[in-house]
């Protein structure tokens, strides 16, 4: 096949960032995204309506002609409110909360020290039928960083999925076969968002012959069973799983140092990866219900009545691309892909 037509993708885990950053982010994906979750992670964080207005209108100004939608989440501390919750379900543009661990990730400080303190919040989510999107790792530093998605699973999201069963959950770029178990076993309320490189990368491209930062993130890359079991799942079609990127940028100065930060750039190439990935395991049927339609259905939200049309057309990506003052190195840099997306 030469020519594949989809549905016009959403991207339900993206980070955009803020100000300069904004020009690159939003054109490098609202050509060929219809919408997207947008993260809260900004510094200072996304935890009001009104800041998620602002934020929501400071995209919008990026988009140019596109149809680009993005859709905004409020980042939950110790301090949230059931009234900011209540506000949050009356707004049109907000249509989750994004639950971090203090300390699990990249401008996560504010984030919930503890999340047995949030159940009024929860129970005000769930009326108000806002959707909970988890960083499911826990931060002590005497659990292994490979094992901190696992024990998340056990330690809190049970315990939150027993104590609040109608609330709608989105465990966030899943790496392991116990957050696949977990989603699989729970009920229609509990899905899952998967990345592009945690199916196509595994610890060993991290690490082997050489510490590679462009490929770290959080949740760290898992061993290669871990990756079959993400890939299988997705191969296998299940609507209970559906594509966030994660797309995570970092300017090449904060990447590049003794304490890299964590985050992969995918948003120029995600959609090309993911095709030849389908590709690759015969299964090009199934691109389109991961990128346009499981999450759509997840969310309660109609289809897009757009589509992209990719062609198998050999292009390089590019080594680096301009970042405000700074440059950015995109997943894939200098690398060949096999698909390309059409210009509208
Ligand atoms: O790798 C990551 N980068 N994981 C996250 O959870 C956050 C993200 C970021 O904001 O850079
Ligand atoms: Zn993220």
């Amino acid at each position: 096949m030469n020519k594949i037509q989809i549905l016009k993708p959403d991207d339900w885990h993206l980070h955009l960032r803020d100000a300069e950053a904004l020009k690159r982010t939003v054109t490098d994906v609202a050509s060929h995204i219809h919408r997207a979750i947008i993260m809260p992670n900004l510094v200072p964080p996304v935890t009001t309506v009104s800041e998620a207005q602002a934020y929501r209108d400071r995209i919008l100004a990026h988009k140019n002609k596109t149809s680009f939608s993005p859709l905004m989440t409020l980042y939950l501390t110790d301090n949230t409110t059931v009234d900011e919750i209540k506000a949050a379900g009356d707004s049109p543009f907000v249509v989750a909360c994004k639950l971090y661990p203090a300390g699990a990730t990249t401008n996560s400080d504010s984030g919930v020290t503890d999340v047995t303190k949030l159940d009024k919040v929860f129970e005000a989510m769930t009326e108000a039928g806002l959707i909970l999107c988890i960083h499911g790792e826990v931060t002590d530093n005497d659990v292994d960083i490979f094992d901190r998605e696992k024990v998340f699973i056990e330690r809190h999201l049970k315990p939150i999925t027993d104590r609040h069963p109608n609330l709608k959950i989105v465990l966030e770029h899943i790496t392991t076969q116990d957050a696949v178990d977990f989603v699989l076993e729970s009920s229609d309320n509990i899905a899952a968002t998967i990345t592009a490189h945690h199916l196509i990368l595994n610890r060993n491209d991290l690490l082997s012959g050489g510490i590679k930062p462009d490929y770290y993130c959080l949740p760290i890359l898992k061993r290669q069973a871990h990756q079959k079991r993400l890939q299988n799942i997705v191969l296998e079609s299940h609507p209970k799983f559906f594509f966030g990127s994660d797309s995570a940028p970092h300017g090449q100065h904060k990447k590049y140092n003794a304490c890299g930060c964590a985050g992969i750039y995918t948003a120029p190439v995600m959609l090309c990866l993911l095709a030849e990935f389908f590709e690759q395991h015969q299964s090009l049927s199934h691109f389109e219900p991961f990128v346009s339609r499981y999450g759509a259905h997840f969310y309660n939200l109609p289809l897009s009545d757009e589509s992209i049309t990719l062609t198998k057309e050999s292009w390089s990506v590019p080594s680096k691309l301009p970042f405000g003052d700074d440059e950015i190195v995109p997943f894939f840099a200098g690398k060949q892909l096999s698909w390309r997306i059409c210009d509208v």
